[in-house]
């Protein structure tokens, strides 16, 4: 039965089995990269968050969203495709000013939606799991012009991969609590297919940055992409 429901499901279902879902306090910054700790903050997100209208795609349970309602003031919404995360994530921080969790996939929620966003971010979330052709201009739609589009997803190259020499995705695995794999697709680009991909929704690349994880070897871990839309 399980084999049979979607891989986040079954990976929000095991996190939930595992820990119980209980009030936390706000994580002091926001992750971009495996390596918590490492990397760029909230601040690539815009110069002033205050009262901003932010938007994350595949926010899990929470924490940066919680994050960046807390510390900066902005207005955060955070979907999430699988069910049991947004009771995880409302059980962590539901308590919170300015913060809602919505269950749905990233694509129709956007497509439901009429609202203008100041950013629109994803750590390891929607972007890279849903066709791009199809998320990047539905992401460009509801940024006001000028405003951030950010995310990161794991590397193309981690663990000695090679990046996409194509459009198409490919087989990815999530690695569930219990370490066993289930299979996704991904689309698995570089920084330069991502560029090309952007350019076509009219948001314009600004910075691409990868990361290393001492604990994953050699090879970088994290690609982390800023883009403007025009
Ligand atoms: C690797 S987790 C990252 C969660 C969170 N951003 C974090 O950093 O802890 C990926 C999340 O994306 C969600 N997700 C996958 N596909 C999605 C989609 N099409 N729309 C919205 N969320 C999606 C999954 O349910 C999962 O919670």
């Amino acid at each position: 039965m399980l084999a049979q429901a979607s891989p986040w499901y079954v990976h929000a279902l095991q996190r939930t089995t595992a820990n119980p879902a209980e009030p936390l306090s706000v994580p002091a910054r926001m992750e971009w990269t495996t390596r918590p700790g490492s990397g760029p903050g909230a601040e690539i997100l815009g110069p002033d968050l205050h009262r901003k209208r932010l938007l994350e795609l595949g926010c899990g349970p929470g924490h940066n969203a919680a994050h960046l309602a807390t510390r900066y003031g902005a207005q955060v919404t955070g979907v999430d495709l699988a069910g049991l995360q947004v009771r995880r994530a409302r059980s962590h921080y539901g308590r919170l000013n300015n913060l809602t969790f919505v269950a749905g996939h990233a694509l129709h929620y956007l497509q439901a939606s009429d609202e203008h966003f100041d950013a629109i971010y994803s750590v390891f979330g929607a972007i890279g799991l849903v066709a791009p052709e199809l998320l990047l201009p539905a992401i460009a739609q509801h940024l006001k012009p000028g405003c951030a589009l950010t995310f990161s997803v794991p590397h193309p190259q981690r663990g000695g991969l090679r990046p996409n020499t194509d459009d198409r995705p490919r087989r990815d695995y999530v690695t569930l609590p219990d370490r066993t794999r289930l299979p996704i697709a991904r689309w698995d680009f570089d920084a330069a297919r991502w560029e090309k991909h952007l350019d076509r929704a009219s948001l314009w690349l600004t910075s691409a940055q990868e990361f290393h994880d001492a604990r994953h070897g050699l090879w970088p871990t994290t690609l982390l992409i800023t883009a403007r839309k025009l």
